[in-house]
Protein backbone atom coordinates (compact mmCIF):
# COMPACT_ATOMS: atom_id res chain seq x y z
CA UNK A 1 0.00 0.00 0.00
CA UNK A 2 1.08 3.52 -0.63
CA UNK A 3 0.20 6.14 1.72
CA UNK A 4 0.56 10.02 1.53
CA UNK A 5 1.32 12.33 4.36
CA UNK A 6 -0.07 15.79 4.98
CA UNK A 7 0.38 18.41 7.80
CA UNK A 8 -1.84 21.48 7.28
CA UNK A 9 -2.95 24.59 9.35
CA UNK A 10 -0.78 26.81 11.77
CA UNK A 11 2.10 24.32 12.46
CA UNK A 12 2.68 23.33 15.92
CA UNK A 13 5.53 21.41 17.93
CA UNK A 14 5.38 17.74 17.31
CA UNK A 15 4.26 17.25 13.75
CA UNK A 16 7.55 15.92 12.83
CA UNK A 17 6.94 13.06 15.72
CA UNK A 18 3.89 12.35 13.99
CA UNK A 19 5.57 12.08 11.03
CA UNK A 20 8.62 9.82 12.03
CA UNK A 21 5.95 7.47 14.18
CA UNK A 22 3.41 6.90 10.60
CA UNK A 23 6.46 6.05 8.82
CA UNK A 24 8.74 3.90 11.09
CA UNK A 25 5.63 1.88 12.30
CA UNK A 26 3.81 2.09 8.88
CA UNK A 27 7.69 0.59 6.58
CA UNK A 28 8.57 -1.80 9.90
CA UNK A 29 5.20 -3.71 10.74
CA UNK A 30 2.65 -3.31 7.69
CA UNK A 31 5.69 -3.08 4.51
CA UNK A 32 4.22 0.51 3.56
CA UNK A 33 5.43 3.18 1.04
CA UNK A 34 4.61 6.58 1.72
CA UNK A 35 4.38 9.78 -0.53
CA UNK A 36 4.85 13.05 1.66
CA UNK A 37 2.63 15.84 0.00
CA UNK A 38 3.89 19.33 0.64
CA UNK A 39 1.97 22.16 2.23
CA UNK A 40 -1.08 20.65 3.53
CA UNK A 41 -4.66 20.61 1.10
CA UNK A 42 -2.18 22.60 -1.22
CA UNK A 43 -0.15 19.32 -1.93
CA UNK A 44 -2.42 17.07 -3.67
CA UNK A 45 -4.89 19.56 -4.61
CA UNK A 46 -1.55 20.96 -7.37
CA UNK A 47 0.32 17.01 -7.20
CA UNK A 48 3.20 18.87 -5.03
CA UNK A 49 5.23 15.71 -3.44
CA UNK A 50 8.27 14.71 -1.93
CA UNK A 51 9.93 11.32 -1.15
CA UNK A 52 9.01 10.39 2.68
CA UNK A 53 10.99 7.31 4.11
CA UNK A 54 12.31 6.24 7.31
CA UNK A 55 15.93 8.14 5.79
CA UNK A 56 13.66 11.67 5.36
CA UNK A 57 12.57 11.21 9.04
CA UNK A 58 15.90 10.74 10.86
CA UNK A 59 16.62 13.05 13.69
CA UNK A 60 13.01 15.10 13.41
CA UNK A 61 11.68 13.92 16.15
CA UNK A 62 12.62 16.67 18.24
CA UNK A 63 12.37 19.86 15.67
CA UNK A 64 9.56 21.84 15.72
CA UNK A 65 7.76 22.62 12.83
CA UNK A 66 6.89 20.23 9.69
CA UNK A 67 9.39 19.17 7.22
CA UNK A 68 6.54 18.81 4.68
CA UNK A 69 5.55 22.13 5.29
CA UNK A 70 1.52 23.32 5.34
CA UNK A 71 -1.03 26.00 4.79
CA UNK A 72 -3.90 26.99 4.88
CA UNK A 73 -5.53 25.69 1.11
CA UNK A 74 -9.24 24.88 1.32
CA UNK A 75 -9.93 22.58 -1.67
CA UNK A 76 -13.49 22.87 -1.39
CA UNK A 77 -13.08 26.74 -1.80
CA UNK A 78 -11.58 26.15 -4.98
CA UNK A 79 -13.68 25.49 -7.87
CA UNK A 80 -12.92 21.45 -8.99
CA UNK A 81 -10.18 21.23 -6.44
CA UNK A 82 -12.09 17.85 -4.73
CA UNK A 83 -11.72 16.31 -8.51
CA UNK A 84 -8.09 17.75 -8.10
CA UNK A 85 -7.27 16.04 -5.62
CA UNK A 86 -8.72 12.56 -6.23
CA UNK A 87 -6.60 12.65 -9.45
CA UNK A 88 -3.59 13.41 -8.35
CA UNK A 89 -4.00 10.27 -5.49
CA UNK A 90 -4.65 8.32 -8.42
CA UNK A 91 -1.84 9.63 -10.49
CA UNK A 92 0.88 9.27 -7.81
CA UNK A 93 -0.43 5.76 -7.07
CA UNK A 94 -1.96 6.90 -3.15
CA UNK A 95 -4.32 4.44 -1.20
CA UNK A 96 -4.94 6.15 1.76
CA UNK A 97 -3.97 9.45 3.46
CA UNK A 98 -3.04 10.36 6.71
CA UNK A 99 -3.79 14.06 7.28
CA UNK A 100 -2.51 15.65 10.34
CA UNK A 101 -4.09 18.63 11.31
CA UNK A 102 -6.61 21.31 13.79
CA UNK A 103 -10.26 22.36 12.74
CA UNK A 104 -9.72 23.24 9.23
CA UNK A 105 -7.23 20.47 7.96
CA UNK A 106 -9.65 17.91 9.43
CA UNK A 107 -12.29 19.46 8.15
CA UNK A 108 -11.80 18.79 4.81
CA UNK A 109 -10.54 15.24 5.48
CA UNK A 110 -14.11 14.74 7.08
CA UNK A 111 -15.76 15.65 3.91
CA UNK A 112 -13.23 14.27 1.52
CA UNK A 113 -14.06 10.95 3.33
CA UNK A 114 -17.92 11.42 3.07
CA UNK A 115 -16.84 11.69 -0.68
CA UNK A 116 -15.56 8.07 -0.36
CA UNK A 117 -11.59 9.09 0.01
CA UNK A 118 -9.34 6.81 2.07
CA UNK A 119 -8.47 9.23 4.85
CA UNK A 120 -7.11 8.82 8.92
CA UNK A 121 -7.14 12.10 11.08
CA UNK A 122 -4.64 13.47 13.47
CA UNK A 123 -5.45 16.23 15.46
CA UNK A 124 -3.05 18.31 16.14
CA UNK A 125 -2.98 22.73 17.57
CA UNK A 126 -1.91 24.55 20.01
CA UNK A 127 -5.26 25.94 21.07
CA UNK A 128 -6.38 22.63 21.98
CA UNK A 129 -10.03 23.27 20.97
CA UNK A 130 -10.44 20.10 18.59
CA UNK A 131 -13.24 18.11 19.93
CA UNK A 132 -13.00 14.34 20.57
CA UNK A 133 -9.43 14.32 22.26
CA UNK A 134 -8.64 15.30 25.74
CA UNK A 135 -5.52 17.39 24.14
CA UNK A 136 -4.28 17.88 21.13
CA UNK A 137 -0.33 17.99 20.70
CA UNK A 138 1.58 21.11 20.61
CA UNK A 139 -0.79 22.57 23.07
CA UNK A 140 1.83 21.81 26.17
CA UNK A 141 4.47 23.20 24.76
CA UNK A 142 2.73 26.17 23.60
CA UNK A 143 1.94 26.58 27.28
CA UNK A 144 5.35 25.81 28.41
CA UNK A 145 6.84 29.02 26.60
CA UNK A 146 3.74 30.97 27.98
CA UNK A 147 4.47 30.22 31.41
CA UNK A 148 8.03 30.71 31.14
CA UNK A 149 7.40 34.31 29.27
CA UNK A 150 4.92 35.07 32.34
CA UNK A 151 7.72 34.00 35.19
CA UNK A 152 9.94 36.09 33.53
CA UNK A 153 7.69 39.54 33.10
CA UNK A 154 6.70 39.23 36.59
CA UNK A 155 10.35 40.07 37.77
CA UNK A 156 10.71 43.44 35.14
CA UNK A 157 7.07 44.78 36.03
CA UNK A 158 7.88 44.70 39.77
CA UNK A 159 10.85 46.62 39.34
CA UNK A 160 8.88 49.37 37.01
CA UNK A 161 5.72 49.32 38.84
CA UNK A 162 4.16 48.56 35.85
CA UNK A 163 1.02 46.37 34.05
CA UNK A 164 2.53 43.67 31.98
CA UNK A 165 -0.23 42.48 29.52
CA UNK A 166 0.44 38.91 28.14
CA UNK A 167 -1.03 38.37 24.88
CA UNK A 168 -1.57 34.70 23.70
CA UNK A 169 -2.65 32.45 21.12
CA UNK A 170 -6.31 31.28 20.96
CA UNK A 171 -8.87 32.45 18.00
CA UNK A 172 -12.02 30.53 20.01
CA UNK A 173 -10.88 29.45 22.92
CA UNK A 174 -8.73 30.11 25.98
CA UNK A 175 -6.97 27.22 26.86
CA UNK A 176 -3.40 28.44 26.44
CA UNK A 177 -4.02 31.85 28.23
CA UNK A 178 -6.10 29.50 31.12
CA UNK A 179 -3.31 26.96 31.55
CA UNK A 180 -0.87 29.35 31.13
CA UNK A 181 -1.96 32.49 33.44
CA UNK A 182 -2.75 29.60 36.11
CA UNK A 183 0.41 28.34 36.19
CA UNK A 184 2.07 31.71 36.41
CA UNK A 185 -0.08 33.47 38.70
CA UNK A 186 -1.68 36.03 36.10
CA UNK A 187 -3.56 38.47 37.84
CA UNK A 188 -6.23 38.10 35.78
CA UNK A 189 -6.82 35.55 32.51
CA UNK A 190 -8.95 37.17 29.46
CA UNK A 191 -10.73 34.85 27.43
CA UNK A 192 -12.81 34.39 24.54
CA UNK A 193 -15.78 32.44 26.03
CA UNK A 194 -16.06 35.17 28.67
CA UNK A 195 -16.13 38.37 27.53
CA UNK A 196 -14.62 40.62 30.02
CA UNK A 197 -15.52 43.89 32.06
CA UNK A 198 -12.67 46.58 31.58
CA UNK A 199 -13.63 48.01 35.16
CA UNK A 200 -13.11 44.30 36.60
CA UNK A 201 -9.64 44.31 35.17
CA UNK A 202 -8.43 47.53 36.53
CA UNK A 203 -9.99 46.54 39.86
CA UNK A 204 -7.81 43.44 39.95
CA UNK A 205 -4.68 45.64 38.18
CA UNK A 206 -5.47 48.04 41.54
CA UNK A 207 -5.36 45.42 44.05
CA UNK A 208 -2.28 44.22 42.85
CA UNK A 209 -0.69 47.24 43.09
CA UNK A 210 -1.66 47.57 46.81
CA UNK A 211 -0.05 44.38 47.65
CA UNK A 212 3.22 45.45 46.32
CA UNK A 213 3.23 43.13 43.27
CA UNK A 214 2.91 44.38 39.56
CA UNK A 215 -0.33 42.50 37.60
CA UNK A 216 0.27 40.50 34.81
CA UNK A 217 -3.06 40.45 32.52
CA UNK A 218 -2.88 37.27 30.69
CA UNK A 219 -5.13 37.53 27.51
CA UNK A 220 -5.90 35.42 24.97
CA UNK A 221 -5.80 36.72 20.69
CA UNK A 222 -9.67 36.03 20.72
CA UNK A 223 -11.32 37.69 23.80
CA UNK A 224 -13.78 40.53 23.59
CA UNK A 225 -14.85 43.42 25.52
CA UNK A 226 -18.49 42.42 26.88
CA UNK A 227 -21.05 45.00 25.47
CA UNK A 228 -20.71 48.82 26.38
CA UNK A 229 -16.89 49.02 26.70
CA UNK A 230 -16.37 50.07 23.83
CA UNK A 231 -13.82 48.44 22.33
CA UNK A 232 -12.96 47.33 19.01
CA UNK A 233 -9.75 44.76 17.89
CA UNK A 234 -10.28 43.35 14.87
CA UNK A 235 -8.40 43.99 11.32
CA UNK A 236 -11.36 42.95 9.23
CA UNK A 237 -8.65 40.87 6.97
CA UNK A 238 -9.61 36.48 6.47
CA UNK A 239 -7.88 33.39 5.09
CA UNK A 240 -9.10 30.88 3.11
CA UNK A 241 -11.29 29.11 5.63
CA UNK A 242 -12.86 32.78 6.38
CA UNK A 243 -11.06 33.46 10.03
CA UNK A 244 -10.27 36.92 10.78
CA UNK A 245 -6.78 37.86 11.29
CA UNK A 246 -6.35 38.53 14.81
CA UNK A 247 -4.14 40.50 17.16
CA UNK A 248 -4.02 43.69 18.76
CA UNK A 249 -6.10 43.02 21.70
CA UNK A 250 -3.12 43.33 24.21
CA UNK A 251 -2.06 46.80 23.29
CA UNK A 252 -5.55 47.94 22.83
CA UNK A 253 -6.35 46.89 27.00
CA UNK A 254 -3.03 48.05 27.91
CA UNK A 255 -4.04 51.44 26.52
CA UNK A 256 -7.49 50.98 28.45
CA UNK A 257 -5.96 49.99 31.68
CA UNK A 258 -2.96 53.00 31.19
CA UNK A 259 -5.67 55.56 30.78
CA UNK A 260 -8.76 54.21 33.58
CA UNK A 261 -5.99 53.40 36.24
CA UNK A 262 -3.48 56.04 35.52
CA UNK A 263 -0.67 53.46 36.02
CA UNK A 264 1.83 52.57 33.05
CA UNK A 265 0.97 49.22 31.25
CA UNK A 266 2.53 47.41 28.28
CA UNK A 267 1.67 44.69 26.04
CA UNK A 268 3.78 41.82 25.30
CA UNK A 269 2.76 39.69 22.11
CA UNK A 270 4.10 35.76 22.27
CA UNK A 271 2.91 35.31 18.31
CA UNK A 272 4.42 32.61 17.12
CA UNK A 273 7.27 31.57 19.66
CA UNK A 274 4.46 29.48 21.64
CA UNK A 275 4.29 27.69 17.94
CA UNK A 276 8.00 27.48 17.45
CA UNK A 277 10.93 25.45 18.30
CA UNK A 278 11.41 21.71 19.98
CA UNK A 279 8.33 19.99 21.56
CA UNK A 280 8.10 18.91 25.04
CA UNK A 281 8.47 15.80 26.48
CA UNK A 282 4.85 15.14 26.56
CA UNK A 283 4.21 16.01 23.15
CA UNK A 284 6.67 14.26 21.39
CA UNK A 285 5.36 10.96 23.42
CA UNK A 286 1.52 12.10 22.63
CA UNK A 287 2.22 12.82 18.91
CA UNK A 288 3.95 9.32 18.93
CA UNK A 289 1.40 7.60 20.12
CA UNK A 290 -1.12 9.00 17.87
CA UNK A 291 1.18 8.17 14.95
CA UNK A 292 1.57 4.78 15.62
CA UNK A 293 -2.30 4.68 15.94
CA UNK A 294 -3.12 6.18 12.49
CA UNK A 295 -1.04 4.03 10.59
CA UNK A 296 -2.56 0.90 12.32
CA UNK A 297 -6.19 2.38 11.97
CA UNK A 298 -4.59 2.45 7.70
CA UNK A 299 -3.52 -1.06 7.96
CA UNK A 300 -6.74 -2.27 9.30
CA UNK A 301 -8.51 0.00 6.33
CA UNK A 302 -10.33 1.88 8.85
CA UNK A 303 -11.07 5.67 7.70
CA UNK A 304 -13.08 8.50 8.31
CA UNK A 305 -11.86 8.19 11.89
CA UNK A 306 -9.44 10.55 13.63
CA UNK A 307 -6.68 9.66 16.51
CA UNK A 308 -7.72 10.34 20.16
CA UNK A 309 -6.77 11.09 23.66
CA UNK A 310 -8.89 9.29 26.44
CA UNK A 311 -7.33 9.41 29.65
CA UNK A 312 -4.01 7.69 28.81
CA UNK A 313 -5.68 5.80 26.03
CA UNK A 314 -5.10 6.78 22.13
CA UNK A 315 -8.21 5.38 20.86
CA UNK A 316 -9.98 6.46 17.33
CA UNK A 317 -13.37 8.45 17.25
CA UNK A 318 -15.35 9.51 14.20
CA UNK A 319 -13.42 12.34 12.04
CA UNK A 320 -16.34 14.35 13.17
CA UNK A 321 -16.53 14.10 16.63
CA UNK A 322 -13.05 16.14 16.23
CA UNK A 323 -14.38 18.93 13.87
CA UNK A 324 -18.11 19.33 14.28
CA UNK A 325 -17.74 21.01 17.33
CA UNK A 326 -15.10 23.45 19.38
CA UNK A 327 -13.88 22.36 22.57
CA UNK A 328 -13.96 25.41 24.65
CA UNK A 329 -13.37 26.37 28.37
CA UNK A 330 -16.33 25.88 30.34
CA UNK A 331 -17.74 28.38 32.96
CA UNK A 332 -16.88 26.30 35.57
CA UNK A 333 -13.07 25.72 34.29
CA UNK A 334 -12.62 29.05 33.88
CA UNK A 335 -14.33 30.20 37.69
CA UNK A 336 -10.96 27.81 39.17
CA UNK A 337 -8.49 30.29 37.98
CA UNK A 338 -11.08 33.51 38.65
CA UNK A 339 -10.10 33.28 42.91
CA UNK A 340 -6.62 34.15 42.09
CA UNK A 341 -7.66 37.15 40.34
CA UNK A 342 -6.48 40.41 41.23
O1 LIG B 1 -4.69 27.55 15.01
C1 LIG B 1 -3.50 27.78 15.63
C2 LIG B 1 -3.16 29.25 15.64
O2 LIG B 1 -1.85 29.37 16.16
C3 LIG B 1 -4.14 30.12 16.41
O3 LIG B 1 -3.90 30.16 17.79
C4 LIG B 1 -3.93 31.46 15.77
O4 LIG B 1 -5.07 32.27 15.88
C5 LIG B 1 -3.65 31.13 14.36
O5 LIG B 1 -3.15 29.79 14.33
C6 LIG B 1 -2.69 32.06 13.68
O6 LIG B 1 -2.53 31.65 12.38
P1 LIG B 1 -1.47 32.26 11.36
O7 LIG B 1 -0.12 31.83 11.81
O8 LIG B 1 -1.83 31.66 10.06
O9 LIG B 1 -1.64 33.73 11.41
Amino acid sequence: MRVGVLTGGGDCPGLNAVIRAVVRKGVKDHGFEFLGFRDGWRGPLEGLTMPLGIEQCRGILPRGGTILGSSRTNPFAVEGGVERIRENLAAAGVDALVAIGGEDTLGVATKLADLGVAVVGVPKTIDNDLSGTDFTFGFDTAVNIATEAIDRLHTTAESHHRVLVVEVMGRHAGWIALHAGIAGGASAVLIPEAPFDIDAVCAHVETRFRSEYAPIIVVSEGAVPADGTGMTLVSGEKDAFGHVRLGGIGDRLAHEIEQRTGTEARAVVLGHVQRGGTPTAFDRWLATRFGLQAIDAVAEGDFGVMVALRGTDIVRVPLIEGTGELKLVSPKEYAEAQVFFG
